[in-house]
């Protein structure tokens, strides 16, 4: 089935989406973005919808709260060709909420509900399409939390629900609960982590997998040579895989990306999404991007056809990276 030019393919509880969806995090926060980029980077989420993209990607998170304004703003008019995904939860940089303690995650029903509103607020919509815890909250059990997304789809605000780095154990109590709808994980070239349960728990439940970062945040692509290379207050100068003698032995990896890629006759950054593609039909990466060109590069990701000769050849010459991908405590809320 095609969407514009775009296939879709199917999360859970058949939602469809465009085979490759649009990562906004990086058009106003984490990479470096300044005011300068907003209007590249609507033009880019504009473009997308029209070449078929639906999966639109941001998180209370970011900025804090304005790439959901960025975003919001950018899909007004637009809001019927959109399954708009955001997540709560993360509350690092996020001013607390009355009443709701100081903790880097929350998974609290009452602040699950509250964030939603805020949510809906900033992004100027009646629903959200796919909401996502976006990592586990240890202190509240999962069944709380996702009571509570449960009470937010029979209210109308939210029509599907999912979980960002969750282990299989807690997918499986969430999915008792209410239906999850997909889960969101780190997943490239260099970071296979879902392949270690997480996928073969998904595909037991007819869950679907949203690979976020599947450019290795920028990395795989061949465009960062150096540190210097990243702004000042780019996020990825404190990610252990950016950092020293990690930087320079994972560009060897690059090389190798490089390589396939050039007698492929793709770009580099065409081959690791493509990867990501070929892992099977309920995987849709989200790639983020401010410019519409790259976007253009990035979709054409879909077309790329890896034989089961190219898939064989990554993953025996591929190592995984170097470096935790995010620092101690970010590592701590994976996989909760
Ligand atoms: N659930 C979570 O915890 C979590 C964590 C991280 C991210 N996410 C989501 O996943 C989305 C995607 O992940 P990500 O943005 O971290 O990483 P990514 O998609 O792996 O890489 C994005 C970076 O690559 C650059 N880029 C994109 N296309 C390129 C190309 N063709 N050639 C060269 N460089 C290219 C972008 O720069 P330009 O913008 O300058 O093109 C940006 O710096 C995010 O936007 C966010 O929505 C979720």
């Amino acid at each position: 089935m095609t969407n514009g030019t775009l296939q879709t393919r199917r999360l859970g509880q058949g939602l469809e989406v465009g085979s490759i969806g649009l990562g906004c995090m990086g058009m106003n926060w984490a990479y470096g973005a300044t005011e300068a980029d907003k209007g590249e980077a609507i033009a880019t989420i504009h473009q997308a919808l029209e070449r078929g993209v639906t999966l639109l990607d941001t998180a209370d998170a970011y900025g804090p709260h304005t790439n959901e304004e960025l975003v919001g703003g950018a899909i007004r008019g637009r809001r019927e060709q959109v399954v708009l995904a955001t997540k709560f939860g993360l509350v690092r940089g996020i001013k607390a909420i009355p009443g709701v303690s100081a903790q880097t995650v929350n998974g609290r029903p009452e602040y699950a509900k509250a964030s939603c509103d805020g949510s809906l607020r900033r992004l100027g919509v009646d629903h959200i399409d796919l909401y996502y815890l976006h990592r586990v909250d240890p202190n509240t059990p999962i069944e709380d939390t996702v009571g509570a997304m449960k009470e937010l789809v029979e209210a109308g605000k939210v029509r599907h629900i999912g979980l960002s780095e969750a282990s299989p154990e807690t997918i499986r109590r969430a999915h008792a609960v209410h239906p999850v709808t997909a889960v969101q994980s780190e997943y490239s070239l260099w970071s296979r982590e879902p392949e270690d349960g997480v996928l073969e728990t998904l595909r037991e439940l007819g869950i679907g997998l949203v690979a976020y970062s599947p450019l290795g945040r920028g990395f795989l692509s061949g465009a960062i040579k150096s540190v210097d290379d990243l702004a000042p207050d780019d996020y990825r100068r404190t990610s252990p895989r950016f950092m020293g003698d990690n930087f320079q032995r994972n560009l060897e990896l690059v090389a190798v990306v490089e390589e396939i890629a050039r007698r492929k006759g793709v770009t580099p950054a065409q081959l690791a999404l493509a990867w990501v593609m070929a892992q099977g039909d309920d995987i849709v990466p989200i790639p983020g991007t401010r410019r519409r060109t790259r976007l253009d590069e990035n979709l054409g990701a879909a077309a790329v056809d890896l034989t089961p000769g190219d898939l064989e050849e990554i993953a025996s010459v591929l190592p995984r990276a170097v470096g935790d991908r995010y620092g101690e405590i970010g590592m701590r809320e994976l996989n909760g």
